[in-house]
């Protein structure tokens, strides 16, 4: 099991090119499984996931080939249309698999999907809006066994806003017969960029990025080339890091249009933020303030994937913060480890109160899921001596060359292995 080695106090200062984001690249390569054709995707980043959607591709008998930042992905054979669990536990996301081997293929057998410890991580939104588009599906023996001669288009409301779901429905409706229309979608700016390539696919998507998207089946599909959007969750990741070393650092590529709500707070802690057209740039003032209240939501909310390394900066702060996790049950799990580094946080049902303190001391540390994990590195930027933080094989899932980055901008970080 790997561990990064960090040194805290020394300023982040400097340059870097945010990676693609994960959660679009991964129903991206899903949706190249039911294309029929080449795909050529640009900006994939180095991540443990990417290489595992890329391993189901291939159990699928797809033909996948990385150049580079790019994935080419050849669909025109599928041979099986079986996903095994031991594939499937690795992450939570292959469970969007689904509507791209059903659109591919009219029947579809995954086992049940695993992914980070952050809280159940039902499915239910997925397997009621594929029943209502004519997939037959029965649960046995750990599997997920679909049937569906045609798809049919249909009205579906989801009750939650959920990501995965919305995009399971978009991949099992650009083929369907007649037209779906999805009420209550989710609204993340990776949703719009699965429509991009959707139609680029020869897919009819409407209205992605808002609450109604509309997916007019078609014949047929097509190979696409298409470039995956910035990971606004690494770029924020990377703010946040020279906030809290008070330092300065330019993310090249970020679009802040995507992190409205987390640039809002970074201001209201004191960063001074300059947005152009190539990038974000942060400087700190020296100092940090809390934040007065984090509640995470459905986007354009404050999201979820970004509540921890805000945790972690807020825990060096002038003053209290609350944080109210809304969306998984689960996602407190870097606090102890924030606490044993020195941090005041109390924990009180969803909610967590954060009373700032002059500085936190270097200790060792466990990621127990990916961004808990980021705020833990995070933490340790700033805190006093040497920390260890083990459990990278979380951290690499979601940050490409974790180390490479932030070492690039001065910090002492390194990977010891095994
Ligand atoms: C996606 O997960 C992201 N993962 C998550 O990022 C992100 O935190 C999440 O969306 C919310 O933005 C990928 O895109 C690969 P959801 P997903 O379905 O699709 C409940 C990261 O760190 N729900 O929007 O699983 C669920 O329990 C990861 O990069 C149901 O109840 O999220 C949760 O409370 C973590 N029934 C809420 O909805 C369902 O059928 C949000 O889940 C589905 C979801």
């Amino acid at each position: 099991m790997d561990r990064l080695i960090i040194e805290g106090g020394m300023p982040l200062c400097g340059e870097l090119r945010v990676q693609g984001a994960k959660n679009a690249v991964l129903p991206i390569l899903a949706a190249a499984a039911a294309a029929g054709g080449e795909c050529v995707i640009h900006n994939c980043p180095r991540l443990r996931d990417v290489e595992k959607t890329v391993m189901i591709l291939e159990q699928l008998g797809c033909d996948v080939k990385r150049e580079g930042g790019t994935i080419v992905v050849n669909s025109k054979e599928l041979t099986d249309c079986r996903i095994d669990e031991g594939l499937m536990r690795e992450m939570r996301s292959s469970i969007i698999f689904l509507g791209a081997i059903l659109t591919a293929c009219s029947r579809a057998e995954v086992g049940m999907p695993g992914g980070c410890p952050i809280g159940l991580r039902p499915i239910d939104l997925h397997i009621a809006s594929l029943k209502k588009m004519g997939v037959s599906i029965c649960e046995e023996h750990g599997y997920i066994k679909c049937s569906c001669a045609r798809l049919r288009g249909c009205p579906i409301h989801l009750d939650f806003p959920s990501v995965g779901a919305t995009e399971n429905i978009m991949l099992a409706a650009v083929k369907a017969d007649g037209v779906t229309t999805i009420t209550n979608a989710a609204r993340e700016p990776e949703i719009c960029d699965l429509a991009l390539f959707l139609n680029a696919m020869g897919a009819r998507v409407k209205g992605a990025g808002s609450s109604v998207i509309t997916i007019e089946g078609v014949e047929s599909l097509h190979g696409a080339e298409h470039t995956i959007m910035p990971d606004r969750i690494v770029a924020q990741t990377y703010l946040i890091s020279a906030m809290i070393t008070g330092g300065r650092i330019r993310v090249c590529g970020a679009e802040a249009v995507h992190m409205r709500a987390g640039l809002s707070a970074l201001s209201e802690m004191g960063a001074v933020i300059t947005e152009d057209s190539g990038g974000i740039e942060l400087k700190s003032r020296g100092s940090v303030k809390s934040v007065h209240i984090i509640r995470t939501m459905p986007y354009p909310g404050f999201p979820t994937d970004i509540q921890s390394p805000f945790m972690a900066l807020a825990a060096v702060a002038d003053g209290t913060s609350v944080f109210v996790e809304n969306i998984f049950e689960n996602r407190y799990r870097h606090v102890d480890e924030l606490v044993r580094m020195g941090a005041d946080i109390k924990v009180e049902g969803r909610s967590a109160v954060v009373r700032g303190v002059k500085g936190l001391l270097g200790a060792n540390v466990e990621a127990y899921e990916l961004r808990g994990g980021a705020a833990l590195v995070v933490a340790a930027l700033a805190a006093e001596g040497r920390s260890t933080v083990s459990g990278t094989e979380y951290i690499d899932r979601g940050y490409e060359d974790i180390e490479g980055c932030l070492a690039r901008c001065g910090a002492s970080i390194r990977r010891v292995c095994g």
